[in-house]
């Protein structure tokens, strides 16, 4: 068994850059179906998503290399199969977003539903309805979503999102850029990702304006092309290394963070007696006196990021005074709290509202991951807890931390991994 170590009470000092994100990386090596051309992303995480992504691309036909360290290529020339199948699309929810690629591109695609997972139900119908205005028949069949376009070409269409979406806006728009006429995504998510991804279909020949505000209008093309781009910084790594700096206290520059990815995170950090330096090159904490309590309540971007709520929660459980920390995206992502409790924090949780009464000091123990999140806020609440504390069931921190261990300690931290 794997589990990560921690000996904590050391202060943070130092630089530490941030790796390409994850969930911009992901919609990518997808978009890369929508073309016979090659797909150059520069700065991949290397991380287990993006490994798995690549497994996937491969099995439906897709040739992928690399020709230096952080550069991949995908060439989806032809497909052996237009299946992503469950063993795959259960480790990793994001392999929904081979739908809308593969049926706008060849017409069908039969996909797993990604089923249940830890921190919420995760259902697709958003991204279903959507594909179904564009002329798409939707099937379910033993596990699958089975798709198949009514006609030779996709249709434009309007759709407005019940919710906006990140996978479901990504999905639409891969599908709509080869569509026969103007698609408007309604209510469409607003994350840096979807702008990354937005920026790589233009690349290819895609029309497409909007993209980062609640309206994007796709006009469809016959064929696109490949593309070369930038992997945008990972903005929940970023996130989380600040805050690793404003627990464990001390001086922390994040090279390569966005502070305009970030706004949300940085006005609760200074909130919370955090102080905040935004430069070009990236972003800078400095934490000298204790922590105060700052409530938070996520909602989709620019709102603050469910995906730091966890990470945020550690920090809290170390501030004077009672914060309250609101969850509005998934109705089951508060599994971290009992492992916190277990580290000494007072949390309690009614519903999507977790009451934290931040302790002076939290103490070593024994814990457990049980999401990518979740084990992260772990490794940050160890960097500030009274003795050792050992993490098991890293495999979570793995699908989307790319060298944390190795990252934490070139800043100060005496975190390794230990394979028993
Ligand atoms: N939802 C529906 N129906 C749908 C789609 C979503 O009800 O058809 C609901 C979900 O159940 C959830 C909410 O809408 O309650 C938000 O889901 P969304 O579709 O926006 O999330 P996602 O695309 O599945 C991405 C990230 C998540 C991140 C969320 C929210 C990727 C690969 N994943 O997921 O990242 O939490 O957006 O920002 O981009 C993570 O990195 O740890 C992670 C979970």
């Amino acid at each position: 068994m794997t589990t990560i170590v921690i000996k904590g009470g050391r202060t943070l000092q130092g630089t530490v850059r941030v790796s390409g994100s994850k969930n911009a990386g992901l919609p990518l090596l997808f978009a890369a179906l929508l073309t016979a051309e090659r797909c150059t992303m520069r700065g991949l995480p290397r991380v287990v998503d993006i490994l798995t992504t690549l497994r996937l691309l491969e099995r439906l036909g897709a040739r992928v290399g690399d020709d230096e360290f952080s550069s991949i290529m995908v060439e989806a020339r032809e497909f052996y199969s237009t299946e992503a199948p469950y063993d795959l699309v259960k480790t990793m929810r994001a392999s929904f977003l081979a739908l809308g690629p593969l049926v706008a591109r060849t017409g069908r695609a039969r996909v797993s539903t990604p089923g249940g997972c830890a921190i919420g139900s995760r259902p697709v119908d958003i991204h279903l309805a959507g594909l179904e205005r564009m002329g798409v028949r939707i099937r379910h069949a033993h596990g699958y979503v089975e798709a198949e376009a009514e006609g030779p070409r996709l249709r434009g269409a309007k759709l407005p999102l019940d919710f906006p979406s990140v996978g479901a806006t990504e999905n639409l728009m891969m599908a709509a850029t080869l569509a026969d006429g103007v698609t408007v995504i309604e209510n469409a998510a607003r994350e840096p990702e979807i702008e990354n991804l937005a920026g790589a279909l233009v690349r290819m020949g895609a029309r497409i304006e909007g993209a980062g505000t609640s309206n994007i209008t796709i006009e469809g093309v016959r064929e696109l092309g490949g593309f070369d781009v930038q992997v945008i910084p990972d903005r929940i790594e970023a996130g989380t290394l600040l805050i690793a700096g404003a627990i464990a206290g001390g001086s922390v520059y994040v090279e390569g963070a966005r502070a305009d990815h970030l706004d949300s995170l940085l006005v609760k950090l200074e909130e919370a007696g955090v102080e905040v330096e935004s430069r070009d090159g990236g972003i800078a904490v400095t934490r000298r006196d204790r922590l105060v309590a700052a409530d938070v309540r996520t909602s989709p971007h620019p709102g603050f990021p469910t995906d730091l709520q966890a990470q945020f929660m550690a920090l809290m459980a170390t501030a004077e005074g009672r914060s309250v920390i609101i969850e509005d995206i998934f109705e089951n992502r508060f599994m971290h709290v009992q492992e916190l409790v277990r580290m000494g924090a007072d949390i309690k949780v009614e519903g999507k509202t977790a009451a934290v009464r931040g302790v002076p000091q939290l103490s070593g123990a024994p814990v457990m991951a049980t999401d990518l999140r979740a084990s992260v806020c772990l490794v940050l609440a160890a960097l500030a807890a009274h003795n050792t504390t050992e993490i098991s069931r890293v495999y979570h921190l793995d699908r989307g931390y790319e060298r944390l261990e190795e990252k934490l300690s070139s800043v100060g931290a005496c975190i390794s991994r230990v394979r028993a």
